[in-house]
């Protein structure tokens, strides 16, 4: 296990009622002027925004809104977000919303502190140097984005999605209560356990091999998802599922699983590549991507780990035939993403085989990619291929 130093700076606030904290919160981190980001009227529409602006009220803090991030956020609503702040002389950043509104909100919270423009992060023009303090409702289990310091970022001119990660734009708190999960559409909820599964997957399958505390909770991750994801399809208004999957998604992206060790991020890699061309749901596109990254990688020297996942999260029998085992688990995998209801393949979202090319060079236009087995452009390809 490579050295490490922990810090996990989020204070998360989680379930019923906990949006009664909001406004005392805020005021802890000194907020007296805050930017309420969110997507489509839907939170107008339930009512929420209107109990985030009482609370506001009721506690002095002014407020001004950025409204219409659109999943796959563009680095546009970050441009006009930072416009917006220095308008209104804003003070802290509240995401009200999924990863895409968090991320949107994050780059926001660091844009206005630098001069030139925001896509800069994501091109290592510039470096961030400081971020407004940030705050999160969240509404959809999927991209842990609450309680990490990632961003992703779609340019729409540049075709390209790219990721950016800095400590500096950690929230400082999040509310998480399972029952603003219950509207979730079917679509999202299993995209969002796909997207879950496939954070574990990235830190599981990686190096170095002493990881023994970080695998079992990658595997009890990923088993809280096998069990409640489909019910949460089932039963939106399940609080236990949905729960248990708004937690499962905090703690597979929140560094918890990641120190000490290298993670791998190759399928996110190729399906940032993806969604940057297509607008892709981020989790669709992960569960058609893992079964056949998983079946490209395969080998002699790493058997051992898939064999694991096999036997101990898709309770295939052990036995000596490990190559068999592997090769089970990931059909039980492709099944469970097939349960789910999510599209299969590449194609029935409307992939081109003559847009391969162009995704893989995204993908990996130089450098390989991954490091639990690394991949170059002619080995996305490939997977790319086997996964149209
Ligand atoms: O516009 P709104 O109203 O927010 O609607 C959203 C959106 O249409 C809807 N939704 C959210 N909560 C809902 C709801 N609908 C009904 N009821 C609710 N309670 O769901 C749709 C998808 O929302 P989005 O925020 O895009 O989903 P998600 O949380 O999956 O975020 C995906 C984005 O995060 C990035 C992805 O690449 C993608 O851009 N990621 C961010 C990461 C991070 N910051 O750490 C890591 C991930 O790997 C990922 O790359
Ligand atoms: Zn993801």
């Amino acid at each position: 296990m490579h050295n490490f130093t922990l810090s996990m700076p989020t204070k998360i606030f989680f379930g019923k009622s906990q949006i009664d904290v909001l406004g005392e919160q805020i005021k802890n981190h000194s907020g007296t002027k805050v930017l309420i980001c969110y997507g489509s009227n839907r939170i107008k529409e339930s009512g929420l925004l209107d109990t985030i602006t009482n609370l506001l009220y009721e506690n002095n803090i002014a407020y001004c809104e950025l409204s219409g991030i659109q999943p796959n956020p563009r680095i546009r609503s970050v441009r006009k977000g930072i416009e917006i702040c220095r308008e209104n002389d804003v003070d802290f950043i509240l995401a009200v919303g999924g990863g895409s509104i968090i991320d949107c909100a994050k780059t926001i919270a660091a844009g206005v502190f630098h001069d030139g423009d925001p896509w800069d992060f994501f091109t290592d023009k510039a470096k961030v140097t400081d971020a407004l303090p940030i705050a999160t409702v969240l509404t959809l289990a999927a991209t842990g984005s609450e309680m990490n310091g990632n961003a992703v970022i779609t340019n729409v001119e540049a075709v390209n999605k790219k990721a950016l990660r800095t400590s500096m734009i950690i929230p400082a708190f999040s509310i998480l209560d399972p029952e603003y999960t219950y509207t979730v559409p079917k679509y999202h909820t299993a995209a969002g356990t796909a997207d879950i599964m496939s954070h574990v997957f990235e830190q599981y399958f990686s190096t170095p091999e002493d990881i023994f505390i970080q695998t079992q909770l990658a595997e009890a991750i990923l088993k809280t998802t096998i069990k409640y994801g489909p019910v949460a399809l089932k039963e939106p208004e399940n609080y236990e599922a949905r729960a248990n999957l708004l937690f499962a998604g905090t703690l597979a992206l929140n560094d918890l699983l990641s120190f000490g060790l290298d993670g791998d991020w190759a399928v996110h890699v190729i399906e940032h590549a993806i969604s940057a061309i297509s607008d892709l749901t981020h989790g669709v596109g992960l569960a058609i991507l893992t079964p056949p990254w998983m079946r490209y990688v395969l080998d002699e020297n790493n058997v051992e780990k898939l064999c694991n996942l096999s036997v101990n999260v898709f309770e295939i029998p052990s036995g000596n035939n490990k190559m068999e085992i592997a090769r089970q688990g990931i059909d039980k995998l492709q099944s469970f993403f097939a349960s789910l209801e999510i599209p299969a393949r590449l194609s029935e979202v409307g992939i081109k085989e003559d847009q391969l090319e162009q995704i893989a060079k995204i993908a990996a236009p130089s450098d390989t990619i991954g490091s639990f087995k690394e991949l170059n452009y002619n080995d996305v390809l490939e997977i790319l291929k086997t996964a149209l």
